[in-house]
């Protein structure tokens, strides 16, 4: 960490598999970096309050809410955004499952699957529901959410 002169300090941070110096104060909110300093907008800014789960990113594979992470104790530490999961085909899921409206609680929730996905593929319906309570959708049904994270943890068991 470079201490640039006034109380702001250069450091790197490991987002999407890439190194991106970037320039924070030690109260820059996780969320607040990554859109403002390195463009990268799927973590929505809501309630910026712990609430909504619209600025989920995963770090080292933990969903965690942006808003309520600094940069600074994310240094050195693996951070995955949306745009991170390109590869993926749980957006698609998601669309074939009609999970998504206005989509501005996609992001969260997409990154909240996969982690879950990664950890316990073999989910039953209710650790499924208590794993999504951490993130808030204003329009979409969440039957259609779950469904779509069901569908997406029984392609990675094979069981469909
Ligand atoms: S914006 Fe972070 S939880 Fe709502
Ligand atoms: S799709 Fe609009 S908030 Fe969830």
């Amino acid at each position: 960490m470079i201490k640039n002169g006034s109380s702001k300090s250069v450091v790197k941070l490991h987002v999407n598999g890439d190194s991106h110096e970037v320039t924070i104060r030690s109260a820059d909110t996780l969320l607040l970096t990554l859109r403002e300093q390195l463009g990268l907008n799927g973590a929505k800014r809501a309630c910026e309050n712990g609430d909504c789960g619209a600025c989920t990113i995963l770090i080292n594979g933990e969903p965690m809410h942006s808003c309520l992470s600094l940069a600074i104790e994310s240094i050195n530490q693996p951070i995955t955004t949306i745009e991170g999961l390109k590869a993926s085909n749980i957006q698609e899921t998601f669309v074939e499952k009609w999970a998504i409206q206005c989509g501005y609680c996609t992001p969260g929730f997409i990154l909240n699957c996969h982690a879950l996905a990664e950890t316990e593929p073999n989910a039953t319906d209710e650790v499924i529901e208590e794993w999504m309570q951490s993130n808030l959708c204003r329009c979409t049904g969440y039957q259609e959410i779950k469904e779509a994270v069901k569908t997406v943890l029984q392609a990675k068991t094979n069981k469909i």
